[in-house]
């Protein structure tokens, strides 16, 4: 075993999660995957699964027995998860973790509640990093309802107008945090990460319409007419409040930019769009 220590993975059946947890493993780090529901695949030998769930405290401590390092993925679907994140992380502090690094979107609006406000609180910890992720390219394969509207009526429907966005490929976040878990020279940093070109979904429907042989195309609408549409669907309002806010975001060109962390920290070049879109083909 490693001389890391334990490292506990929230999420870690999740799609960062999942290659995080692989990644510690084949360095000899011992990884506790923690999640309310087993996985369906059986665990590599000598990873742990212990069931947690955020909204059960009863499970928390459990969780920290032992722990070096978290990976730490907020609650999903809570607009609002401070004091739940909040009352955790002050136990792991008093558990003894030693580094904690959070996956946050960057294209959440700042605001001093919310999802970023957990982000100040990881910033009380002794090691921390803050992992501000682009939009994930996987929300055009299974079931989010991007890659839902792409396979069953070949569109793209945002409120982002013709805003870019630099999308990354989930694998190459949970890289990244691999690296940050692990590395000896750790500096207490906020890290955007994104994938190697900006987007717009113009340019994404045409990649997918090449390379699936797919006539998708980019319907862009208001806010409002995204609002409407995600409520109708049954996603739940914290959902629907977060995707229409990182449109809005979008369409302000704030998530225009690229930058070079990936290749700087995990040491390989970031996944394009059409990479992976060739490689999700059928
Ligand atoms: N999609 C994007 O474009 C994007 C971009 C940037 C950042 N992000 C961030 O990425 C995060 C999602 O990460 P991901 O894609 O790796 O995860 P994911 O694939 O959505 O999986 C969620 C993980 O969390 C676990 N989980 C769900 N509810 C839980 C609860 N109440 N208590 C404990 N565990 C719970 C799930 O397992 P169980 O259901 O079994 O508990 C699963 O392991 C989001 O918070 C989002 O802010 C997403």
């Amino acid at each position: 075993m490693s001389a890391i220590g334990t490292v506990l993975v929230t999420g870690g059946t999740g799609q960062t999660g999942r290659v995080v947890t692989d990644l510690l493993h084949r360095r000899g780090v011992y990884v506790i995957v923690a999640s309310r529901n087993h996985p369906r695949e059986p665990l590599t030998p000598g990873v742990r699964h212990l069931r947690f769930d955020w909204a059960d405290p009863a499970t928390h401590d459990d969780a920290l027995r032992e722990v070096d390092s978290i990976y730490l993925l907020p609650p999903p679907l809570d607009a609002d998860p401070v004091n739940v994140v909040d009352g955790f992380l002050r136990r792991a502090r008093d558990a003894g973790v030693r580094r904690t690094v959070l996956l946050n979107s960057s294209a959440f609006p700042l605001r001093a509640r919310g999802l970023h406000a957990v982000r100040l609180t990881v910033q009380q910890l002794p090691e921390w990093s803050v992992l501000l992720a682009s939009g994930f390219m996987q929300n055009f394969v299974g079931t989010h309802p991007t890659a839902v509207a792409v396979r069953e009526r070949h569109e793209i429907v945002a409120a982002a107008g013709d805003g870019r966005t630099g999308w990354i490929d989930a694998a190459d976040v949970a890289a990244v945090a691999a690296e940050l878990l692990t590395r000896a020279d750790h500096d207490n940093r906020e890290h955007v990460l994104t994938g190697p070109e900006a987007l717009a979904y113009d340019d994404m429907a045409a990649t997918i319409a090449a390379e699936w042989g797919l006539p998708v195309r980019y319907r862009p609408v208001t806010a409002a007419e995204r609002t409407v549409q995600l409520t109708e669907a049954g996603l739940p309002r914290p959902f629907v409040d977060a995707l229409v806010g990182a449109d809005v975001l979008t369409a302000s060109g704030a998530e225009d930019r690229v930058t070079t962390e990936v290749a700087q920290i995990a040491g390989r070049a970031a996944t394009s769009f059409a990479e992976f879109v060739r490689r999700h083909r059928g």
